[in-house]
This record gives C-alpha cells, structure tokens and sequence, in this order.
C-alpha cells in the first residue's frame, strides 16, 4: 500500500471500522437478501468484498458456495472467522483493499459487496479491479446507501465537520444509478437495481446515536477527532439528533438503500 496516496486515510478507516461488530445485528438480514439479489447458487465461487464480520460471505457458504471474504479490519476478519466455524463452513478470509485485490483475474463467478465497496476512496480503481477478478459472464451485486436517503445524509453531516481528504469520492454516489451505470460503463450488462429498507432497533434518537458513535467507523473518528473541541462535538450531536428524528418511528430508524446487480460482458 506504500504507493497508495490514500493509504493515510485507509490507516484510520481500518482502525475505525475494527468497532463495527455489534452492527452485524442490523447486517445479517440485508446479507440475506444481497445473497439472494446476487443469485448466488451451490459450487460458484463467490467474493465478499468489505466482508465485515463476514454475514455475507457466511450467507453464501451456507448456501454451497466457494466463499472468499476481504476487508481492511483484521479485527471483524477474525469475528469471521470465528462465525464460519460456528456454522461449519470453510471461507477464505484475507486482510486486504478493495483496490488492490490479492485474487487473479477472472477468478470469481460472483463478487459482492455489502455497504463495504463503497467507503473505498477510488471508484475507477475499485469498480476496475472488482470487475478484473470477475469471470466474463459472471455477476457483480452490492448493496450501497442513496444521496437522498438517511445514511447517505448521516455520512454528508459527518463530512460537514470532518472533510475527507481531496480527491476521495463520497460513499453514497455509489447509492445513485446514474453514477453506477457511468461506473460499471460498457463493461457490464444486464443492470437490476432494487431497493430495500432496513430498521436500526434504538429508544431514542439519542439512543441510536450513542450506538454510531462507539460503533460506525467514520462517526467513531469524528467523535475522536472532537474529543478536546466540545462546542463542535455538542454541534454535530444536536444536527445529528434533529436530523435522526425524522427517520425515527416505532422505536426504529429507517434506513433506505439499493442493491445493484450486473453481468461482466
Ligand atoms: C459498513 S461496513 C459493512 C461490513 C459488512 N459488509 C456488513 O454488511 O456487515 C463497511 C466495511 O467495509 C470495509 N472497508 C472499507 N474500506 C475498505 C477497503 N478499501 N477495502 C476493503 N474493505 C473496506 C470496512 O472495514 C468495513 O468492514
């Protein structure tokens, strides 16, 4: 990673996303579908691309998949680890980047990601090498958070107070379908968007953000970042709270977001 411009920021993503673990609570049911989205079947030989803890590339091993699985965290590598054994299946995890794959060309017959891809800082680069390691014909399925939408929102107001570095793509473009398709080009055909919502289980708004604040990784660095500046830390908690507010019903946040699928050529 040493050539990489973005290897600061990719140091402090791997250090903040190595608290998401309890957040697999909220992922496990959006795996499922991703998987069944992806239309993952026994013996293709799957990736799982910003795996987390693994509740993707678990879902498709228990389908009969030949599951890899790589994030940047080898924190969450190792809950994966831990959940394979648990439900007896054999996955291939590695510590590694989106965009600099450790897998040959033409190598998987599916690549997923979920809510994972996306936080990479490069779409030319990421979008190039998910699509390198995929066999011609094979399929790309992934989850991402809309521009419009609550998490994309959430992750705008966190860039509002912590700018990310020049040059770095916000995440939710990859929730946008205009976006996708300049993305994935000429090279993809076949394009199947959907779109789903997810419920974040919380008591208060509060409540649910004092659980981003240990848990989601770029709100864990803000909350870091502010850790000697009140006054900004109690402005982003009062934006934050007001904003989650009109998300919040029936002791739940409602998080929208879209699920892509595609065909290499
Ligand atoms: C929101 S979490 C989603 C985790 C998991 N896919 C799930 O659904 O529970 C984002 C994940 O992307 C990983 N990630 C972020 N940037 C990455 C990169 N450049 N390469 C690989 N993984 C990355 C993070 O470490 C984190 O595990």
């Amino acid at each position: 990673m040493s050539n990489d411009p973005f290897a600061q920021l990719k140091a402090i993503q791997r250090e903040g996303w190595s608290l998401f673990a309890p957040l697999e609570a909220v992922t496990t049911t959006t795996a499922a579908v991703l998987v069944k989205h992806a239309c993952i079947r026994a013996n293709q030989v799957v990736l799982d691309v910003g795996c987390g803890t693994g509740v993707g590339a678990v879902t498709a091993a228990r389908v009969g998949a030949k599951v890899c699985a790589l994030d940047l965290s080898p924190v969450l590598i190792e809950h994966g680890r831990q959940h394979a054994a648990l439900a007896g299946v054999e996955i291939d995890f590695t510590e590694g980047d989106v965009e600099a794959l450790p897998y040959g060309d033409s190598t998987f017959d599916v690549v997923i990601s979920q809510f994972g891809h996306m936080f990479a800082p490069r779409p030319d680069v990421t979008t190039a090498e998910m699509l390198r390691v995929l066999k011609p014909g094979g399929t790309l399925a992934f989850s991402t958070w809309p521009p419009e939408h609550y998490v994309g929102q959430m992750f705008a107001l966190v860039g509002k107070f912590v700018p990310p570095p020049p040059g770095a793509a916000a995440p939710p473009q990859w929730g946008d379908p205009n976006i996708i398709r300049q993305r994935l080009g000429d090279a993809v055909t076949d394009i199947v968007f959907d779109r789903s919502v997810m419920v974040f289980p919380a008591l208060s708004p509060q409540h649910y953000r004092k659980g981003i604040e240990e848990t989601l990784g770029p709100v864990v660095k803000l909350v870091a970042t502010f850790q000697d500046e009140p006054a900004k830390l109690a402005a982003f908690r009062a934006e934050l709270d007001s904003f989650v507010s009109r998300y919040f019903e029936n002791n739940m946040v409602r998080q929208h977001y879209l699920m892509t699928r595609a065909t290499k050529k």
